[in-house]
């Protein structure tokens, strides 16, 4: 057993998560694009996920964020900064973590939206760490993930189409001395074309020049979702586990050393690459994407929630919460329940 380091670090003080009602299965998928249940649930292990009926991201996200307050048993007035993880924003602007601020009433709280795709919510747990550790005026965080993919997704693509689903979770944070925690982070933009959803190019009224400046980036359908399947799964399994190990040795302990890793969910056949390469078995990882598929950021806290009531992580638990994604980015956080 190795030695725990003691950090200022974060107190979980409640958690929430809300996915909306439509379900769609592998089957249902079969009847709008060439696959079946059997291919899906052999190469990706989703059977279902849930998918929005119109309603936007910041809906999904207040309705995380009313859960996670409820659970702290706090109210809204008292969050200090909302950070809302999203790839799939309702608004150029405002933000997400406005519109959401605005549904649930946290009066003069501060409100950011970031961007680190699936990563999303490793990388803001990471920030309302740094803010609480100011002590300047920030005590509580809520942090939310919420994604809408149905909306860049190409329901004529059977190699991404299946992959996703919506949903949303939050977590409310605190500051808490002599604890468990490290952060391991990190990006390589280089990869940057293997994931890619497009905005808007410029056609400003004074352009003249049709000459494009992203030759290094896929063409795609509008904004909607591409990537390259091997590269990203190549990816995954290569920086899953090393997040794991360096976030670990950032806190002083191993990976045996934890009750449980939540990866992203992505692909159960990723997650068991990890977990071989790790050496760690597979009762360790939670693994949920069977019943809502890549939520992209929301995915990890997702799975975290469903973890908590079911009784496989538990308050005191030593817990590290694994992401990958587009960027390329990687993650791994490392903290006490
Ligand atoms: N149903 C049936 N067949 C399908 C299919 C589907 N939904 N999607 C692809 N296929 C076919 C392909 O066309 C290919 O057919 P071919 O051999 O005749 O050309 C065959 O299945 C194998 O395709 P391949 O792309 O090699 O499958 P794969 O085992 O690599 O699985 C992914 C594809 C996308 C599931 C896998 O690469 C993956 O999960 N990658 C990581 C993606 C990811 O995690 N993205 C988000 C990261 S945050």
């Amino acid at each position: 057993m190795s030695q725990a380091k003691k950090v200022t670090g974060i107190h979980v003080k409640g958690i929430g998560k809300y996915v909306p009602e439509m379900v769609a299965t592998n089957e249902d998928f079969a009847k709008i694009v060439d696959t079946s249940d059997e291919w899906i649930t052999q190469r990706t292990g989703i059977k279902t996920r849930h998918i929005t009926n119109g309603e936007p991201t910041y809906y999904l996200g207040a309705k995380a964020a009313k859960a996670a307050i409820a659970d702290a048993g706090i109210s809204p007035e008292d969050i200090d900064l909302i950070i809302t993880a999203t790839v799939t924003p309702d608004f150029f602007t405002p933000s997400t973590a406005c519109l959401i601020q605005r549904e649930i009433g946290a009066v003069g709280s501060m409100a950011i939206d970031i961007n680190c795709a699936c990563t999303g919510f490793d990388y803001g747990i990471d920030m309302a760490r740094r803010y609480l550790l100011a002590e300047d005026g920030v005590d509580t965080v809520l942090l939310i993930a919420a994604e809408e993919l149905s909306k860049f997704t190409d329901y004529t693509d059977r190699s991404s189409c299946i992959l996703f689903g919506d949903g949303s979770a939050a977590f409310v944070l605190e500051r808490k001395k002599d604890t468990l925690y490290s952060s391991y982070l990190g990006a390589d933009g280089t990869g940057a074309k293997f994931l890619v959803s497009r905005a808007m190019r410029s056609e400003n009224a004074f352009r003249t020049n049709k000459e494009e400046f992203d030759m290094d980036m896929p063409a795609t359908k509008a904004h909607y979702f591409t990537q390259d399947g091997k590269e990203v799964y190549k990816f995954a399994t290569r920086t899953l586990p090393i997040a794991v190990e360096k976030a670990c040795e950032k806190a002083g302990i191993a990976p045996e050393d934890l009750d449980a890793i939540v990866p992203h969910q992505a692909n159960v056949r990723i997650i068991e690459t990890a977990a071989k390469n790790l050496g760690v078995s597979m009762d360790k990882m939670v693994v949920y994407i069977d019943r809502y598929g890549n939520t992209s950021s929301a995915s990890i806290p997702i799975a975290f929630c469903d973890a908590v009531a079911e009784g496989r992580i538990r308050r005191g638990d030593k817990v590290c919460l694994v992401g990958f994604g587009g960027g390329l980015t990687y993650a791994g956080i490392v903290f006490e329940y």
